[in-house]
């Protein structure tokens, strides 16, 4: 097909193809001049309404190991082959592979026979082979040097070769997700004081931006770009930076921001999906946030979920389109077992130990990634686990649970990475040093199979394998979590259904992270409350195999002064709608308590932040500094006693967004 007839088509006809919920809202449709093949057409999110390809060399990888383990063990690890992982292009040889891999031809063959009725199978391909590949460590240091002859290479030798494959028409009606290049841009932007990574740069840009190029002109591959992680990129020293660097690397190409579908964060590396305990960064302890302990080292973003929402608000505010999708690597972030916390304890006095007793993530230092000591598969691969809402439209496996991330060297691995040696050290670049939490006892190359860790990784994986569903990604996360009313003594909460193949049988209700309810219904009335407090609530589901679904999104509900009646009296509650690190909506919940009926009502309250109202709905909003002040309209001033009603609004914010205490008078 000559390339001047392959067009992107973001249409409604699509939406209809593949499932509506494959559409974020936001997309802006660009009409075809006429009807155009399916095999043509570019959703928004490929991953809506698609199988994931399973991938026979890891099935195979994963069966051996399970039937060598036996047992209850065996029978867990077995059910990790049910789940779609990425197959790695990590070097020229894997193109045509060898009598260990198959090649690239070979896994889309696979893939066309994997294809059940009429859903597409989406593939993963992972790009990694750029000149002075893995600049910042040595684990995964490529065959190319960082030179113009290293780039020709990459360009004729690799790229080329892949983009043929993947162009072949026979493959048309497989949706081809490209992860490109882990790593390289976060080092990019971090790395510059290593000489490595200086070289490295220049070519990094050259042969991503090649590389989209490519990949962009065929219609059914997805361009997703590595983002390092929270713990990498989090800082906003670093996040601005990152998407400036973005940024220009699209508006090198010949289609510009259009090349690039999205970005994919955490890939191979094991920063938790959520910090259910340790949801505000702002939270002082002993007179010091929870951001300035160690081990966050003031970065404010603890978790994938907010550092996938931040990015995404970076990348949109540097001019990408907000259809950019986010993905997150949850291959090995899950942090379940016996370590894992399981109710907020508010006891320690100082950050350091307050983070120490709640973190689900076990690593000593936020920057160890080779093979990492207690560390668990994640949440399972799937579409839309926010719903079609939230930019985060997939969770993948990208990098495959049990391989390697490295050796290091010892005797017989003469060019192993010191990063990967179980009796290493890592540095956090403030003169502090801390061990590699590298698994001890295995010296196992980058991509080889290493058993030992994927007995751990199945051992605490979080949600956990059980039940003996092996096709059964487990339960959704609730979304839509509000805070619906208060009173002095009572918060009400509503969200939106959670579904699971095996059925879902009910929610956990956590209130400061401590689990006060498990009920059937959406929604629940938290009572026994102490008046005029602000109480923290989360959301999981429960499905009928066992699992249990990962946190909601936190609110925060606020029990009102006095439970009014007698008089005249109201009362408001805060939920927080969207959060996208830079921004945010929210909507008000307003009570009257009182016993006659309100002419109006005033809800006030003072931000801690620098949160700025931009726009607002159902109530006329003033602020002063941080002080605000919100009136009901004409329309929904008069409220009968009990009866309530609701007000929105649109902010911006940078640092914290700490939930206000309201307060709430009626005449
Ligand atoms: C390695 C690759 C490997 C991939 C998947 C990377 O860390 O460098 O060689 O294919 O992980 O296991």
């Amino acid at each position: 097909m000559p390339q001047t007839v392959l067009r992107r088509l973001r249409t409604a006809a699509a939406a209809t193809l593949f499932g509506a919920t494959g559409l974020l809202p936001s997309i802006g449709a660009v009409a075809p001049a006429h009807a155009a093949p399916a095999a043509t057409v570019h959703v928004a999110n490929p991953f809506a309404g698609a199988t994931g390809y399973l991938n026979p060399d890891f099935g195979a990888e994963v069966k051996a190991q399970a039937s060598a383990d036996g047992g209850t063990l065996g029978g867990l690890e077995s059910q990790v082959a049910a789940n779609s992982t990425a197959v790695w292009m990590d070097r020229i040889g894997a193109i045509a592979g060898d009598s260990a891999h198959l090649g690239l031809r070979a896994h889309l063959d696979h893939a066309l026979t994997q294809q059940q009725g009429s859903a597409p199978v989406v593939f993963q391909v992972v790009v990694y082979d750029l000149p002075g590949r893995d600049c910042a460590a040595i684990a995964s240091n490529g065959e190319l040097p960082a030179t113009a002859a290293g780039l020709n290479t990459y360009e004729t030798q690799y790229i080329d070769p892949i983009a043929a494959v993947l162009a072949d028409p026979k493959y048309a009606g497989i949706r081809i997700a490209a992860v490109i290049e882990p790593d390289s841009l976060p080092n990019a932007v971090t790395n510059q004081s290593k000489p490595t990574c200086a070289t490295a740069t220049p070519y990094y840009e050259s042969g991503i931006e090649y590389t989209l190029n490519k990949l962009h002109a065929i219609p059914n591959v997805y361009n997703y770009l590595d983002i390092g992680h929270a713990g990498w990129l989090g800082w906003s020293t670093n996040m601005v930076p990152a998407g400036k660097e973005y940024a220009k690397v699209a508006q090198a190409t010949t289609a510009g921001f259009a090349s690039i579908d999205g970005f994919v964060s955490d890939t191979a590396n094991t920063t938790p999906l959520t910090e259910p305990f340790l949801t505000n960064p702002d939270l002082a302890i002993g007179g010091q946030p929870l951001k300035s302990a160690n081990f966050y080292q003031y970065n404010p973003v603890f978790d994938e979920y907010h550092y996938a929402t931040a990015m995404y608000s970076t990348l949109v505010s540097n001019g990408f389109p907000s259809s950019i999708g986010m993905l997150v690597d949850t291959s090995r972030n899950g942090w379940g077992g016996p370590a894992r916390p399981a109710a907020l304890n508010s006891a320690p006095t100082t950050v350091d130990a307050y983070v120490a007793a709640n973190k689900v993530d076990q690593k000593p230092f936020r920057g160890d990634w080779c093979n990492i000591n207690g560390a668990g598969i994640g949440e399972r691969p799937r579409s839309q686990p926010y719903g079609t809402g939230s930019p985060i439209i997939a969770f993948l496996w990208v990098k495959p649970p049990g391989e390697s991330d490295g050796d290091y060297p010892d005797a017989s691995h003469p060019h192993g990475d010191p990063h990967c040696d179980p009796a290493g050290t890592q540095s956090d670049g403030n003169g502090n040093t801390y061990p590699t939490d590298s698994i001890p006892g295995s010296n196992i190359p980058a991509g080889q199979w290493f058993p030992a860790q994927f007995r751990q990784l199945v051992q605490n994986a979080y949600p956990a394998f059980g039940g003996g569903s092996g096709g059964d990604t487990g339960p959704t996360v609730p979304g839509g979590l509000a805070v619906t009313g208060v009173t002095s003594t009572s918060v009400s909460l509503s969200w939106t259904a959670s579904s699971d193949p095996a059925g879902v049988t009910g929610y956990s209700v956590y209130r400061n992270g401590a689990k006060v309810a498990t009920v059937a219904a959406t929604g629940y009335t938290d009572t026994g409350l102490s008046p005029a407090t602000a109480y923290q609530y989360t959301v999981t589901a429960l499905g009928a195999a066992g699992k249990v679904s990962a946190p909601s999104a936190a609110v925060t509900g606020t029990t009102t002064s006095s439970g009014g009646g007698g008089s005249s009296g109201c009362s408001a509650g805060y939920a927080v709608g969207n959060d996208w690190g830079s921004g945010f909506t929210a909507g008000v919940t307003v009570t009257n308590t009182g016993s006659t009926a309100t002419k109006s009502w005033t809800v006030t309250w003072s931000w801690g932040g620098n949160q700025q109202i931009t726009n607002s709905w159902n109530a006329v909003t003033s602020q002063s500094g941080g002080a605000v002040t919100a009136t009901g309209q004409a329309y929904n001033g008069a409220l009968a006693p009990n009866g309530t009603t609701s007000f929105g609004f649109q902010a911006t914010y940078s640092g914290g967004n700490t939930a206000p205490t309201l307060s709430c008078t009626a005449s």
